[in-house]
């Protein structure tokens, strides 16, 4: 079914199946105008509107847990990079200070969402790199990030920094993903709400499901009053069925989150390690290694494909 915001126009293609009612009320991602949705459209209007509308499913992906550690910058690396190899055209962005993203992918001294925001536009595609790897792109980061938050926290809009910009080059991509920082505050807050979908990387400790608990809070905050269409997994990472407490908290985690957790988990694996010292990503690094099929699957159940 197709929906067009009263305000702003901008379309939404959605499954018929979201309601059973032939009205409901909706909020526009865009602009945040509430407005009535009709599920029957004029099928030749319907039959126009498909073809200008590229759905966004899983687009923009968000890897971030306020846990710090549980791999979600190898995530980000290693399923983008599985994404690229299956030819899907990939932006990593690194939102994170720590710039881990934009080492292991071996930038230095380049400009960051930082220099962006100084230059006062909205136009990023002149600090998006070329990665020496076909179809994978990144927009660096860089220590001055570490001044933004200070900066813009009481500009208007501060949590929509990000998306207005991704919203002028997204249509480049497939998939867009997000590194976040272990910490909720300006970083992730401008991911959240430039995603349609977030991963939630987890490894299997006590702690982790309190970590999980923090981002799903947030989550249903932004889903009420932002962006209803976000959706969210976890990932079990780093997992080690070898140890009992870890086939515990697996157990646990998996009862828990069963309607919204990956197929895929990612097991602890040396590779990995290896792979971060030679500054590559390890399904190319160590392709047959545990850590890289599970990564490739995961991109294949992410794709869909
Ligand atoms: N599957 C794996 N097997 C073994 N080690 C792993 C695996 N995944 C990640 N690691 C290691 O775990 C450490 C943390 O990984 P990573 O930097 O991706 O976590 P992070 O969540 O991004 O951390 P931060 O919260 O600091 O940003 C790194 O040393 C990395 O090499
Ligand atoms: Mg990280």
């Amino acid at each position: 079914m197709i929906i067009t915001c009263d305000k702003c126009k901008t379309r939404y293609k959605l499954a018929d199946t979201i309601t059973d009612k032939d009205a409901f009320k909706v909020r526009c991602q865009k602009c945040n105008h509430s407005f009535m949705a009709y599920k029957s459209v004029p099928e030749e209007q319907s039959l126009l509107l498909q073809e200008e509308i590229t759905p966004d499913h899983n687009k923009i992906i968000a890897i971030s847990n306020q846990k710090g550690g549980v791999a979600k910058t190898s995530t980000c690396l290693n399923l983008g990079m599985a994404l690229a190899q299956m030819n899907k055209k990939v932006l990593l962005v690194d939102f994170d200070v720590q710039a881990n993203l934009t080492i292991l992918l071996g930038f230095r001294k380049t400009e960051s969402f930082y220099e962006i925001l100084e230059k006062n536009t909205k136009d990023i595609s002149s600090s998006i790199q070329k990665t020496r790897y076909p179809n994978l792109d990144l927009l660096p980061s860089n220590s001055k990030m570490a001044l933004l938050k200070k900066k813009y926290l009481n500009v208007d809009r501060y949590e929509y920094l990000l998306r207005d910009r991704l919203d002028l080059i997204k249509k480049q991509y497939d998939h867009i993903l997000i590194d976040t920082p272990p910490s909720i505050e300006f970083f992730t807050l401008n991911a959240l709400i430039a995603s349609n979908f977030v991963v939630i990387p987890t490894t299997c400790e006590y702690l982790s499901m309190h970590g999980i608990g923090q981002i799903n809070d947030i989550l249903t905050i932004i889903k009420k009053e932002i962006n209803q269409d976000i959706n969210h997994k976890v990932l079990i990472t780093m997992h080690n069925a070898d140890i009992t407490s870890e086939k515990v908290m697996f157990n646990k985690i998996q009862e828990k989150y069963r309607d919204n957790i990956f197929k895929t988990a990612i097991e602890i694996d040396n590779k990995m390690q290896e792979s971060h010292i030679v500054n590559m990503p390890v399904v190319l690094y160590a392709k047959e290694s545990k850590s890289a099929q599970q990564y490739i699957k995961l991109a294949q159940e992410i794709s869909g494909e």
